[in-house]
């Protein structure tokens, strides 16, 4: 379908004439200012440096969402809040996905209720996918009296206005907008250190896959243009960043919608054209979109990283077909084959639901056969959970929890024998990677990734950090690669 109207508008252009209303410009350290020079967060909270903290769940659209947060609340002039519990503003960017996801957002919103009786001036905002479901806010409403402003995926760039209401409103301020009525350009964007930018280029989800509530919390599908998005892959690589991720819930449909003609493989190989950025990566991809220039192109242009991750749900066609997957079991081993023709050092990474309604022990059979047959090198692996409002949560599901669990165990247990296997294969091999620092649980250790986007730990090279190396691989687990950096490039 195509969606050529909907209209493009520039962030800056429109802030600036709002806050030109109240009294605000935007002063020589970016903050929007008074003529008394205070800024605009002072302003509506009374407090002379006022801080705020985002707290993300869910996938790399909320991650980059998170960061166009921050960067309107930096402009705004709220400081990073030295811890979450400390800040004066908290906003809680949900997801949905899957029931666990939205329980864990739900139970830390209750636990909030104690923070929020002891420092009354917090002002606690609850956004992202969650309060795109009516059922939610109507919960929040009626439990969570504590929450001051509810909003949703598709208005996060009024984030001015947003908390402008909600702290001049005794009452909780509600504004969820059930689809994105344009496309806003020029976000300030505060990205995380480093050297790896997220970069959205496509909203929403149009594929109506019948378990997911992505298409109802995102919206409809929209592309942002080719020349918004070179331009902002191009101001990145002058800033310094040398690798990026092109997102969105389903990359391959690109462009459709603009109707130009211009598809995900034209925006690969014109990414892949900018000088200064060193690896690209995309995701997610969907199989049903994904043509065979898109492959050829990615074999074609060094810089675009082999790492495919296929989504492929389950193994069987009936499964398939009621998932409205929109491809075949064939049609996707298909696509596998021209990877590994083309490409055949590329990583295939996938994820899977089982114990979809009515899915017989046949019908997993035959996802572990495929698993088997492809060999991924990982998966995220899901039991089935109901969303309300999808066509799935209406179907009778007549498999035990235990059935359920033991699918899963089962399937994992083949998943992580292939993983380790795969990993294995790479021990004596010299790897391309990007050094990102101090892993995660030890500083004598470091963490780099490959451009098949896997962890290697190493030991520490002070210095490394944000630059691009060769590795030996030495050894290697199911989740992670060891291994010993032979040389790293000078300059990031
Ligand atoms: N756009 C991506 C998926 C985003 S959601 C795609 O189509 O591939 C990430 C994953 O969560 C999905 O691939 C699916 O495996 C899983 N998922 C989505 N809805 C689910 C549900 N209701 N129950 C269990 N897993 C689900
Ligand atoms: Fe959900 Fe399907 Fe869209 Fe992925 S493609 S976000 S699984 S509806
Ligand atoms: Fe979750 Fe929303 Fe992403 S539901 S997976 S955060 S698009």
């Amino acid at each position: 379908m195509q969606r050529l109207d909907i209209p493009v508008v520039s962030y800056s252009t429109r802030t600036a004439a709002a806050m030109a209303e109240h009294g605000f410009g935007l002063a020589a350290d970016g903050v929007w200012r008074d003529g008394a020079g205070r800024s605009f967060a002072a302003a509506l909270s009374g407090l002379p440096a006022p801080s705020a903290h985002v707290r993300t769940w869910g996938c790399q659209m909320n991650e980059a969402d998170a960061e166009a947060m921050d960067g309107q609340l930096q402009t705004l002039g709220f400081a990073p809040a030295p811890a979450p519990e400390a800040a004066d503003l908290l906003l809680l960017n949900t997801c949905a996905v899957r029931g666990t996801a939205a329980e864990h957002a739900l139970g830390e919103i209750g636990r909030l209720k104690r923070l929020k009786a002891e420092r009354p001036g917090l002002l606690l905002g609850v956004c992202g996918c969650l309060t795109q479901m009516p059922e939610t806010v109507a919960y929040l409403r009626e439990h969570a009296p504590h929450v001051d402003l509810i909003f949703g995926t598709n208005n996060l760039h009024d984030l001015p206005d947003l908390l402008r209401r909600a702290y001049r409103d005794e009452a909780q301020t509600v504004d969820i907008w059930q689809q994105a009525p344009e496309t806003v350009e020029e976000l300030p964007v505060r990205r995380a250190p480093g050297v790896k930018a997220w970069v959205n280029v496509i909203y929403g989800c149009d594929k109506f896959c019948t378990y997911c509530i992505v298409p109802t919390t995102r919206g409809r599908e929209r592309s942002r243009r080719p020349g918004d998005v070179l331009a902002e892959l191009e101001g990145l690589a002058a800033a310094g960043y040398r690798e990026v991720t092109l997102l969105g819930q389903n990359v391959n449909s690109y462009g459709h919608d603009l109707g130009a003609g211009y598809d995900f493989a034209d925006l690969l190989r014109d990414a892949a054209l900018v000088p200064g950025l060193r690896w690209i990566r995309y995701t997610t991809s969907h199989p049903r979109d994904f043509t065979p220039r898109m492959v050829e192109t990615i074999a074609a242009h060094p810089k675009l990283c082999e790492h495919f991750h296929l989504p492929v749900q389950s193994g069987s066609d009936r499964v398939l077909r009621w998932m409205n997957r929109g491809y075949t079991r064939a049609q996707y081993l298909e696509l596998v084959g021209l990877v590994r023709r083309l490409l055949p050092l590329a990583s295939i990474t996938t994820d899977l639901i089982v114990g979809f309604p009515r899915e017989t022990e046949e019908d997993f059979l035959q996802t572990l056969e495929l698993v088997a047959e492809v060999g991924y090198d990982n998966a995220f692996t899901f039991q089935y959970s109901p969303r309300a409002g999808t066509p799935a949560a209406r179907w009778e599901d007549p498999i035990a929890p235990e059935v359920k669990k033991d699918r899963l165990d089962r399937l994992n247990a083949l998943q992580y024998a292939t993983s380790r296997r795969r990993n294995e294969a790479l021990v004596g091999s010299l790897q391309e990677v990007l050094i990102e620092g101090a892993s995660r649980k030890d500083a004598g250790v470091y963490a780099a990734r490959t451009r098949t986007n896997r962890l290697v730990l190493t030991p520490a090279r002070p210095g490394s950090e944000n630059h691009f190396g060769r590795m030996r691989i030495t050894a290697a687990q199911t989740w992670t690669l060891h291994g010993e950096l032979e040389a790293v490039e000078a300059g990031a």
